[in-house]
Formats: structure tokens, sequence, C-alpha cells
């Protein structure tokens, strides 16, 4: 007991470093401890190779005879960046190319897997090729021919002659302007003991995995996929991503391009994980320059793409806004930006008609078919738009508009559930000619509030399941799909409506699947895979049956990392930077869990965990002075506060203002 009470306290003194303190939970940071990163091991060797082990261990060559011979190494997880290796070739006419791959399914000799565009035979890529006659010594990748993501490499010999290889190494590119990689601001930690891997969730959560990912998408500003894209074979990410960097991309292979859909979920990982929020700053300054300044639209995704077009990505950069300043705080970015963002909220709202829904006409999207019309998604999206624009205004002293946003924004909700409800399937449907019922629109009418009931949020929930096989939900609305992203937005559906359990069914499910499954790089998190598990991730539906073109480091998946810090921790602001917060654990069937985040008022941590068999409760909460937050308990019986008896309000809650609490319920 007193270990447990020594290991409290340590646990919930933050650093002044603005470091997340250390603990159990640190052996699952698996960043690496350097920049520059080396094989861990070979993975595999074809034709006449000596000493590929040398590779691994540092101490001599590995020696490459006759045209094709081939060898890959393995990274262990996923990396990025310029290789660095010494080349001795034995003759003028050696020769050298190297190949890369995330998925170990894409190894070969003969391409990389592609990252330029996709194409049928999975070959778009290529291998690059050291220029001949090979120099002895040291050689460097040309910067223009980075790989973003990867975590296998192949050298192959291109000719009879033979060639030494040493001293191979990646310096890492992304998280240009941080030196250690593993320092986190926040963390999370709990046992799950109802799944094979009882840490299972602590890894989901810190590293490798969400948080990782996103560090993988934190890239420097002039490394983007060129566009037109480079002719095949090959690659180029040379190109000019934004006004400022690091910026924050969608992948980290691919696209390497501003998409602020994805950004919905990357960026409260983001927040949770390393408070690192100037990319994202960037990210959205780059597409507020890009605003059409005669309609107001904004584009799809960031230079050079600038895809056209979508009105939900219009949407998500609005709501990206919000989600940032929530963060940060950041009023004087917020009002240079202000203008451009009033003409994009109009732009939205000069769609809605006399229904008094928005008629979608910018139809692109996350890859989901159908979506034009009065369509739900579009409409759930811009609610939240309303809403959170009702919310900034008033941050600014706007107190017009700010009160107009949010008059429109309760006359759609209304107009929302008598167009979209659709009893029979106790669930929202895709629009008023179909009854299909989509992922994504019912995750979004939970988490964004448009459910008029707690009843109505439960039979979403149910509804839900519906979709499910052992591997996650298939989204009716892009059949044969597992989504990480609409799921993200799923999983937090399930813990607003109270279905812990169900929510944490889902996080075993899908990320146990992407974190375990050997067709992937055990490290990130993929960008989709499709109902059976396989990577042909939009082989119909714009990906050209190329299952290689397929991102394993996708941010947009990442949606556990701020689920278990807001839902199962509980910890949660809700005011910029924290001045106001709320602490609502969710037990999920767990029987402890500590956590925290930093924002710059400073530290936010609480530890939960359960009191014996009786169902006890004992809270310790910390969260900076001058804060106040609301306080919500999972069990009930006789509640004190720092040793003193407190009575909860009639709804069940408890102001509390900022500092050190210990709460204890005893049933
Ligand atoms: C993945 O594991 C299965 C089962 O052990 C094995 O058959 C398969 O070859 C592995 N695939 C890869 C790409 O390593
Ligand atoms: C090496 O093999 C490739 C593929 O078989 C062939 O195209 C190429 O001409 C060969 N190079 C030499 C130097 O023999
Ligand atoms: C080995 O590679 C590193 C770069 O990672 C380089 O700095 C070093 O000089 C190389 N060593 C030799 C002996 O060339
Ligand atoms: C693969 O397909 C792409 C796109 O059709 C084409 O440009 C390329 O030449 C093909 N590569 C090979 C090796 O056939
Ligand atoms: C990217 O690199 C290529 C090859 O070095 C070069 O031709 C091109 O001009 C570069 N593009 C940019 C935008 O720097
Ligand atoms: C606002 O939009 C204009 C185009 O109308 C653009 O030139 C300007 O850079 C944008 N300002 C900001 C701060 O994004
Ligand atoms: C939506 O707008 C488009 C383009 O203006 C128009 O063609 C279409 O008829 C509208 N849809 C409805 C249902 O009014
Ligand atoms: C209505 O939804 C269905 C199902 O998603 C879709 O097939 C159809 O295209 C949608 N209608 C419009 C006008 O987009
Ligand atoms: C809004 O008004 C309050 C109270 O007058 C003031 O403290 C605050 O600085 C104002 N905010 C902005 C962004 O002007
Ligand atoms: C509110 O909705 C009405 C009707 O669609 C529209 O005319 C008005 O511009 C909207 N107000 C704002 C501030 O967007
Ligand atoms: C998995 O599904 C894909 C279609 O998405 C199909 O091509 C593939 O054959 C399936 N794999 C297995 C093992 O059933």
């Amino acid at each position: 007991m007193l270990i447990l009470i020594l290991l409290v306290v340590t646990s919930l003194l933050s650093s002044s470093s603005g470091l997340a303190p250390a603990g159990p939970w640190d052996p699952f940071n698996y960043a690496p401890q350097s920049r520059t990163v080396r094989p861990r091991s070979v993975r595999e060797t074809v034709g006449s190779v000596r000493g590929a082990q040398n590779l691994v261990s540092q101490k001599g060559e590995a020696t490459l005879s006759g045209n094709g011979s081939w060898l890959t190494v393995d990274f262990g997880i996923e990396v990025g960046g310029l290789v660095t290796l010494n080349i001795h070739p034995s003759s003028k006419s050696s020769g050298l190319a190297l190949s890369f791959t995330e998925s170990p399914m894409f190894i070969s000799p003969v391409t990389s897997d592609d990252s330029t565009n996709s194409a049928i035979n999975q070959s778009y890529d290529g291998i690059l090729h050291v220029a001949q006659p090979l120099a002895d010594g040291l050689w460097t990748q040309p910067a223009s021919t980075l790989r973003g993501g990867f975590r296998f490499m192949t050298l192959v010999s291109t000719s009879n002659d033979a060639v030494a290889i040493s001293n191979i190494s990646c310096s890492i590119s992304f998280m240009p302007h941080v030196e250690d990689l593993r320092a986190y601001s926040g963390y999370f930690y709990a046992k799950d003991p109802a799944f094979h891997d009882c840490d299972f969730l602590t890894k989901v959560r810190q590293n490798p995995s969400s948080a990782y990912t996103v560090q993988t998408n934190t890239v420097p500003v002039n490394t983007g996929r060129q566009v037109p894209f480079v002719r095949s074979p090959g690659w180029q990410n040379n190109a000019t991503l934004g006004v400022a960097g690091p910026i924050i991309v969608d992948g980290a292979k691919r696209d390497r391009a501003v998409w602020p859909g994805d950004m919905g979920v990357a960026v409260p990982t983001q927040f949770v994980s390393t408070n690192d929020l100037i990319p994202t700053r960037n990210a959205l300054s780059t597409l507020f320059s890009e605003i059409n300044p005669s309609t107001g639209a904004l584009p799809e995704s960031g230079p050079p793409l600038s895809q056209l077009g979508s009105d939900t990505y219009h949407a998500w950069t609005l709501i990206g806004t919000y989600n940032y300043f929530l963060f940060t705080g950041d009023t004087q970015w917020l009002q240079t930006i202000w203008s451009n963002y009033t003409k994009a909220v109009a732009f939205l709202e000069g769609k809605v008609d006399d229904t008094g829904l928005m008629n979608v006409t910018g139809l692109r999207d996350w890859a989901r078919l159908g979506g034009g019309g009065y369509n739900s998604e579009g409409n759930a999206l811009l609610y939240r738009v309303l809403v959170t624009s009702s919310e900034l205004a008033g941050y600014l002293n706007q107190t017009g508009l700010s009160a107009a946003w949010s008059q429109n924004a309760t006359a759609l909700k209304t107009r929302f559930n008598d167009a979209f409800w659709l009893p029979s399937a106790g669930m929202y449907r895709d629009n008023q000619t179909t009854t299909l019922c989509p992922q994504d629109a019912n995750s979004m009418a939970v988490l964004f509030g448009l459910t008029t009931s707690q009843e109505q949020a439960a039979s979403i929930s149910e509804g839900l399941t519906q979709n499910w096989n052992d591997l996650g939900p298939v989204c009716p609305e892009l059949p044969d799909t597992i989504s990480p992203f609409i799921s993200s937005l799923e999983l937090q559906a399930h813990f607003i409506s109270g279905n812990d359990v169900r929510a944490m069914d889902l996080m075993r499910k899908e990320w146990g699947y992407m974190l375990y499954t050997n067709l992937s790089v055990q490290s990130t998190l993929l960008e989709g895979f499709t109902a059976n598990g396989s990577l042909g991730y939009r082989s119909y539906r714009g990906y050209s049956y190329d299952a290689s073109y397929t991102s394993h480091a996708h941010g947009w998946s990442s949606g556990p990392t701020s689920a278990l810090t807001f839902y199962v921790l509980g910890l949660t602001i809700t005011s910029p930077q924290g001045r106001t917060w709320s602490f609502d654990p969710h037990l999920s069937g767990l029987t402890a869990a500590e956590g925290g985040f930093e924002t710059p008022l400073g530290w936010f941590g609480a530890k939960w965990e359960l009191l014996g068999s009786k169902g006890g409760l004992k809270v310790q909460l910390d969260t900076p002075p001058g804060t106040s937050g609301s306080l919500k308990l999972p069990v009930f019986g006789k509640v004190t506060i720092d040793g003193r008896s407190a009575q909860l309000d009639i709804d069940g809650t408890l102001r509390l203002r900022g500092g050190r609490h210990s709460v204890v319920v005893v049933p």
C-alpha cells in the first residue's frame, strides 16, 4: 500500500521541463533514442551475399556478388529519412540500388512500395540507383529521394562485379525541430487484464503506435510529394507543403500533404502526447492562405496537391481551427485568420437552402461513396462548425455573430433529426432517399451532440455494432473497408453514449489488429484495410488495386490516444488551455488508470483506482491553480474530497478549483 501511494505521488508530480513524469509506461516508448537509426536485423538475403549480419553489428562489411544478389535490412519500427552508408565497389562497373517498403509484403529487389502514385502493377516507384561509377566511401541519399516512411530497406547489386557495403544509418527527417523524439509531454497507463496483451492500452496510446504515428507525420516544409507526380519509375519528396514548417501531413510515406479531415483525429493525439501544436498552426495557416477570395471556399488539401471541391474537408479546417484554439488559446493567430474564417463559414452557410439543410455539392471526402445533396455527414459537420464557430466568436467578443451562429446550429439540429432519423433502424440515414445508415454520420452525430436524448445515442451505439466483424466495423458507405479514421470517431461515440466496454472491444479488435499484424509495421497505424484485414484499402476507390500504395503511418487512425485520455482517464479541457476542465472517468472494465497532459497553463494529471471488490473509488487529481472544473464520478457512495465529506450537485457533478485533490468514494 505504501509503495502504491508513493507511486501515486511521484507520478502526479509534473516536471517543470514540460515532460511527462517517468514511470512504468516508459518501456512502451519505442521512439528512437537518437535521430540517427540503424538496422536492427537482417530480414532476408538472396543470391550471393556474405557478411549480412555485419550490417547489424556494425563490425564490418556485407558483400553482394553478382548481378541481382540482394539483402534486406529491418529497422525494427517505422522510420523515415535519408540513408547514409559506406560503399566499397570491387570495380568501376559495380552497381548498387536501394528499395524501401513499410510492409514486409512488398520487399523486392526491383521496386519499392508505391508512394508516388498507385498502379495495378504495384511497381510505380521502382528502385533508387546509386549513380555509377560508384565512389568508394560514404554515400548519402540525395535529399529529393527521401522516403518518408519505411521499415525495410533492400540493397541490390546491379552488376556482375561485387560491391561491399557497411555502416548503414538513416537520419530521421520527421519532427525536425525536436532533438529527443522520446520527450513526450503526456502519458497514459493502464493494465488491460481482459486482453491477451495486458499492456495493449499503454502501447496503443503511447508508443509505438498512435503518438509515434503522428510524430512520423510531422515533417519539414520542403519534403512534400512532388506534384504533378514524377513519371514511373521514381519518387520525389522535395515539394513545398505550406507557408511554414514543420507542418503536419496525413501520412509518413504518402500523401505527405496537409489534409484537414485527418487532422480531426491527429491533432488531439498531438495535444495529449507532445503538445507540439506549431505544426498544426502552420497547416491551418496554409489552408486559410489558399482560400478562394471570391467564394470563400477552402482547399481540400494543402499544396502542392491543393485539391479543391470538398465541403466536408472545408468544414474540418474550421473545426480544426477550434481544436487548435482550444488547446493553445492562441488569440493572436485566431485574429489573423478571422476574416478568412468568417468568409469560410459563410461559404457553407450559403449552401443551406430553404429546407434548412446544407446541399452538399463539393463531393470529395475521406473516400466514402455518395455524400451529395442533403447528406447527413455533411450536415453533421456543419453543425459542429456552427457550434464551435459560435464559441470562437464568443472568445473574440463578437457576441452578435456568436448568437447568430448558435441560433443556426440549434435550427440545424432540429432539421437534422427530422430529415435523417430512421426510426425503423434506430439510426440516422445517409440521405432522405436511402435506408443506408453510414458509420461516419452516426458516429459524428453522437460525438457532436446532434442526438436529443441518451436513448437515441444508445440506440446508435448499439446499431453501429451491426457493422462489426472480428477486425472492426465494415463501413456501409465504403463497402469492404475498415476505416480507422471513421472508427476513431465511432470509438468516441461509444464512450459518450456510456458504452465503455463496447468502446474497449472496438479498440482491442481494430487497433489490436493493426498493432500486431505482421502485414504492417507493428509500430505505427494503417491508413485503412479491407474487411478481411488485407492491405488493399481503397482498391476499387482510387488506389488502382495497388495494396502497396496504402500508408502504414496515418495520424487519422490514432483515435485511441485522445480517447484513452479524455474518456478512460476522464480528464479533458472545456475552454482554451484548460482554464476550465472536466473529470469524468469511464471505468471501461479496468481497475485503474493514470495519465495526464500539459497545456500552456501547466500539468493536468489524474489517477484513479477501484478500491477492492466493494466498488469504492480513489482518485488523485492535479490541475493548475487558477483553473476550475467539474467532477463526475462513475460509482455511487459517500464522497470525501481532501478528507472532507462532499455533496454532489443534483446532476451528479461537483465544481472543483484547480490544484491537487484526493477524492474517495466509499459505497
Ligand atoms: C505472418 O505470419 C504468418 C503466420 O506466422 C506467416 O505465415 C506469414 O508468412 C507472415 N507474413 C509475413 C509477411 O511476414
Ligand atoms: C542485371 O540484371 C538485369 C535484370 O536481369 C538486367 O536487366 C541487366 O542488364 C543486368 N546487368 C548486367 C550488368 O548484366
Ligand atoms: C558511418 O556513418 C556515419 C553517419 O551515420 C558517418 O558520420 C560516419 O563517418 C561513417 N563512418 C565511416 C567510418 O565512414
Ligand atoms: C506500372 O504502371 C505504371 C502506371 O501504369 C507505369 O507507368 C509503369 O511503367 C509500370 N511499371 C512497370 C515496371 O511495368
Ligand atoms: C526537387 O528535386 C529535383 C531533383 O533534384 C529537382 O530537379 C527539382 O527542381 C526539385 N524541386 C524543388 C521544388 O525543389
Ligand atoms: C486571407 O485570404 C486572402 C485571400 O482572400 C489571402 O491572400 C490571405 O493570405 C489570407 N490571410 C490569412 C492570414 O490566411
Ligand atoms: C444542390 O445544388 C446543386 C448545384 O447547385 C443542384 O444542381 C441540385 O439540384 C441541388 N440539390 C437539391 C436537392 O436541391
Ligand atoms: C443517398 O445515399 C445513398 C447511399 O449512400 C447513395 O447511394 C446516394 O447516391 C445518395 N444520394 C445522393 C443524392 O447523393
Ligand atoms: C473580450 O472582452 C474581455 C472583457 O472585456 C477582455 O478581457 C478580452 O481581452 C476581450 N477579448 C478579446 C479577444 O478582445
Ligand atoms: C443563419 O441562417 C440563415 C438562414 O439560412 C442565413 O441567412 C444566415 O446568414 C445565417 N447566419 C449566419 C451568421 O451564418
Ligand atoms: C481479402 O479481400 C480481398 C478483397 O478486398 C480479396 O482480394 C482477397 O482475396 C481476400 N483475402 C482472403 C485471404 O480471403
